[in-house]
């Protein structure tokens, strides 16, 4: 790693290009083989029962008539599980849930495996799981947040968050001469990737091969090699390709387990891919709140608190709950700031992290509370924020690494048109009758970087290889990733060989919390600039070189060329140095990771500003959004095209969380009734109007060399209230209700 190559000089001739990703022509032609199109010879079909109860014990099952089923070679249940070498009731990394194995004949929400059924077919497998027609001893479920009593927790790891109060909670309150005390909820929303769970076990001997969708190899190797007691090297993960991932793919899952099991037990490869019915389970969701928001303000309108309390549900056998409440730390000035966390433990499965977790929830809830607040002060939303907009990080009282929030607010209302917008509320008709109402809100998302490593190899003909195992979900991180390690490099994009998505390639880190860009990126960057400091020190030391005894200069590669930096006359071809070398590759290696130090200064986030127009049928009551504004700063973009398209999904998402998403649960069975996409709803193309996502300059020079942030998550935050905000404008109701229905407005 070097600090000679000068980033700003050696950067950009392949970042900020909108290249279109690299696996788009495989995807579309269906030439991409996702995890469930390997078809390994003996392979056997793997299918799990169901509990179609919510909390009870399995009493029977008929085993023997799905035993007697032609081609079935096996029907695993918790009578006759094998033994797995790691105690399935450990969490082998740190992230990681509690797996459903067929442990034992207790029911804990519907949609838990009961029993796996491996056939010669899937037409077998399934027929086999279905004639196992389990009885129950049904108790009655709880699935709803009043069904158990709440409960209040120390924070003990990943899915547990901690309290959090800065200056004096009451203080504030009693200073307020305004208030607003309003509480919010939103619903339980299931991942519904376009690839379902899937995975593909082969062993060979003690070495298991997983075909498996991953947003973390690594850590999944690990896990399984726990699980099965093997060690970690013994276990590779292939995961070239992901329809989508949201945070549903981080951690290995129950039925994954028990088809490895079954290839153990068999000796055959197993494969293992979820219905979209089962998705509804055992996979993780975005787990429902109530969230109690109460802010005051002083004469001037700044806000002397806000103080945010959150009930999660969460499961009876684990404990991840969405920490909504934190939204509100990091976002806007105030007096004193609290967060307090609480939760319900119910016969449902273990909630996990969905895209944005707790900012999603949260700032639905804020953004509301933000906006009731400026209508009892009687002043425009966007400026009430301006007036509470914090220069430091409230409650740590850091200075931002960069914050151009701003920016985003100033593009965003000029691009939507918002000067001018009425206070009051059903003041905006339309040609055609329809009540129209803008609304606005807030974006914040945190910057992390975890860790990565990556490696690049020069070769002597001029072209280079770069590796590591990072994920690419859809959105088009290899190619980010492959337009960073080319500049590294000082290469054109088609010189560069980049493979990845395997866990035999250096550890490209977990593919979430918006930091996989950021962290593989900074590994790609360093190894590359390894090479480059390898390939200037030869030159240097090379009596032939045009480079000869320039040591001390430093030097900047461009387009296959090595320059001496401040001189472009004195450069030579890479292949040229290599020849002379010996003709060998040269290999450099590389590490993403932000130094303790570094977070330490700094609060990190990106951040945003989103702005939206609804129209209200006023006798139907139909809602319709016709535009959405999202302007926001996330430090250095690698790639406009797929930025602006992760933006995009981020508040499409944001329009089905205020507008169409919710699992609801059959309170007699416990059952998620609309476990399927014809009855969970999300917005198509038909829904989305007039959407814009816009990025504004923003450099940072302390998040890490690349001033990369992360766009994966952001776009959600702020879109859920400005929808919510824009419906009260139109109609005069605060629908405090999320998702918002028809039958709140009537
Ligand atoms: Mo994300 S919820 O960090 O995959």
């Amino acid at each position: 790693m070097s600090d000679t190559i000068s980033l700003s000089r050696r950067f950009g001739s392949n970042s900020g290009q909108p290249v279109t990703r690299r696996d788009g022509i495989a995807k579309v032609t269906g030439s991409a083989t996702f995890s469930a199109d390997n078809h390994p010879d003996s392979l056997l079909y793997a299918v799990y029962a169901t509990a179609t109860i919510a909390r009870g014990r399995v009493t029977r099952m008929d085993t023997a008539a799905a035993e007697a089923h032609p081609g079935i070679v096996l029907v695993m249940t918790p009578q006759n599980r094998p033994p797995l070498q790691g105690n399935p009731d450990d969490k082998p990394t740190f992230f990681s849930q509690r797996i459903e194995v067929l442990q034992d004949d207790t029911v804990r929400y519907a949609g838990q495996p009961v029993a796996l059924v491996v056939g010669e077919t899937l037409e077998a497998a399934t027929e086999g799981a279905r004639l196992l027609n389990p009885q129950y001893a049904m108790e009655k479920p709880r699935t709803g947040l009043d069904d158990a009593a709440a409960y209040t927790f120390e924070p003990a790891g990943f899915g547990t968050p901690a309290n959090t109060v800065h200056g004096d909670v009451e203080a504030g309150h009693a200073a307020a001469t305004a208030s607003v005390d309003v509480s919010y909820t939103t619903s339980a929303m299931y991942h519904n990737a376009m690839e379902t769970h899937a995975v593909v076990a082969k062993w060979n001997g003690d070495k298991l091969h997983l075909e498996l969708p991953s947003q973390a190899l690594t850590m999944t190797c690990h896990s399984m090699a726990y699980f099965f007691g093997i060690p970690p090297e013994n276990v590779t993960l292939s995961s070239p390709y992901l329809g989508g991932g949201f945070g549903s793919k981080a951690f290995p899952i129950g039925p994954y387990v028990l088809a490895v099991l079954a290839a153990r037990t068999l000796d055959r490869p197993v494969k293992l891919a979820l219905s979209r019915n089962q998705m509804f389970g055992p996979v993780g969701h975005r787990g429902a709140t109530r969230q109690r928001l109460r802010l005051g303000i002083d004469d001037q309108a700044a806000l002397t608190v806000i103080d945010h309390s959150g009930l999660s549900e969460t499961s009876t056998f684990d404990d991840f709950i969405e920490p909504a409440p934190n939204a509100s730390q990091g976002l806007y000035k105030a007096g004193a700031l609290r967060s307090t966390h609480s939760a319900v433990r119910l016969d449902i499965g273990t909630p996990g992290p969905m895209r944005a977790p707790g900012e999603a929830s949260g700032s639905a809830a804020l953004e509301c509370a933000m906006d009731e607040m400026a209508e009892k002060a009687g002043i425009d939303p966007l400026e009430f924020r301006l007036l509470n907009y914090a220069e430091i990080e409230p409650g740590t009282g850091k200075p931002y690494s960069s914050k151009a929030l701003r920016e985003c607010y100033r593009q965003g209302a000029e691009r939507f048109g918002w000067a001018g917008r009425p206070l009051q509320p059903r003041q905006m008709v339309d040609g055609d009758g329809m009540l129209t109402g803008w609304g606005m809100g807030t974006a914040l998302f945190p910057c992390p970087m975890f860790m990565a490593e990556a490696e690049a190899t020069l070769r002597p003909d001029g072209t280079a290889l770069v590796e590591t195992s990072a994920v690419d979900m859809g959105q088009g991180a290899w190619t980010s990733l492959a337009q960073i390690a080319a500049d590294s490099l000082g290469l054109p994009l088609d010189k560069v060989e980049f493979r990845a998505g395997h866990s035999s390639l250096p550890d490209g880190g977990v593919a979430g919390g918006s930091g996989h860009t950021a962290t593989a990126g900074s590994a790609l960057h360093a190894a590359g600039s390894d090479v480059i400091r390898q390939l200037g020190e030869l030159a240097a030391a090379d009596p032939a070189s045009p480079l000869h005894g320039s040591g001390n200069a430093g030097f900047v590669a461009r387009d296959g060329l090595l320059m001496v930096e401040g001189d472009d006359s004195r450069s030579e071809p890479f292949a040229d140095i290599l020849a002379r070398a010996g003709g060998v590759p040269l290999k450099g290696s590389g590490r993403g990771v932000r130094p303790p130090e570094a977070a330490e200064a700094h609060a990190m986030h990106s951040h945003g500003a989103v702005f939206a127009e609804v129209k209200v049928d006023s006798v139907l009551c139909q809602m319709r959004v016709t535009r959405m504004v999202g302007v926001f700063a996330a430090g250095r973009i690698i790639n406009p095209r797929l930025t602006e398209s992760q933006l995009l999904g981020g508040m499409i998402w944001g329009l089905s969380f205020a507008l169409h998403e919710e699992a609801r649960h059959d309170p007699r069975t416990g059952r998620i009734v609309n476990a399927d996409l014809a009855g969970y709803h999300v917005p198509v193309n038909a829904d989305v109007h007039g959407f814009e996502a816009i990025t504004v300059h923003e450099d940072d020079p302390h998040v890490n060399a690349l001033g990369i942030k992360g766009v994966g998550e952001i776009g959600t935050v702020g879109s859920v209230g400005a929808i919510a905000n824009a419906i009260w404008h139109a109609t005069g109701k605060r629908i405090r209700r999320f998702p918002i229905r028809i039958e709140d407005l009537l």
